[in-house]
């Protein structure tokens, strides 16, 4: 009862851990067409090579969002981000992205790599605020909900 009564709290940013995988799920189900199983999301946190950061409440406990990116030696890719609809354009999608980038400069990664579409207008904006450039173009790499090609832009980042 108590904690119904909580009220929410800004997330705090931490380290993404293996039993923030159905959390992961149902929020990368909210975003894309193709999303991933909460099996896809274990194996993925649990693996070495991957390295992500979630956004929690501190008194209630909801998780508000994650990033989640792959090492290959001194480079790595974006693999996902998402905020919750509710907490979008609050800052947590930035916070999320600058933990991460401190954590990859920390293990010595020096290009950070990730695909958008073009019509992405959020993600964009974060990726350009955060001095992402493009080097690249997959054209019609992806389909909007009726269907129509979008392209993907490839944007990468000295870290
Ligand atoms: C992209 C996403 C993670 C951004 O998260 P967020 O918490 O809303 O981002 P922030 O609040 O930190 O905002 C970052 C910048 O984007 C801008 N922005 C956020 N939402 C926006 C929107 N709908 N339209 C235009 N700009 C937007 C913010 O104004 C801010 O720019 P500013 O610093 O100039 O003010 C979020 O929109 C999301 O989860 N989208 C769905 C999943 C997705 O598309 N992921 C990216 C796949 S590549």
């Amino acid at each position: 009862m108590f904690s119904m009564l909580r009220r929410r709290a800004r997330p705090v940013v931490e380290d993404l851990r293996i039993e923030h995988a159905a959390e992961c799920a149902r929020l990368h189900a909210d975003f894309f067409a193709h999303p991933w199983g909460v099996n896809e999301f274990e194996t993925m946190i649990a693996s070495a090579a991957v390295y992500g950061a979630a956004g929690v409440d501190p008194s209630r406990g909801d998780f508000g969002g994650f990033i989640l990116v792959r090492r290959a030696a001194d480079e790595a890719e974006i693999l996902t981000i998402a905020v919750d609809k509710s907490l979008q354009k609050q800052g947590l999608g930035r916070e999320l992205l600058d933990f991460q980038v401190s954590g990859l400069r920390r293990i010595g990664v020096r290009r950070l790599f990730l695909e958008v579409d073009e019509n992405n207008r959020a993600a964009r904006r974060l990726y350009e605020k955060s001095a992402f450039a493009q080097v690249g173009t997959r054209p019609g790499y992806y389909r909007s909900a009726e269907g129509s090609p979008a392209n993907a832009l490839i944007l990468a980042c000295e870290l």
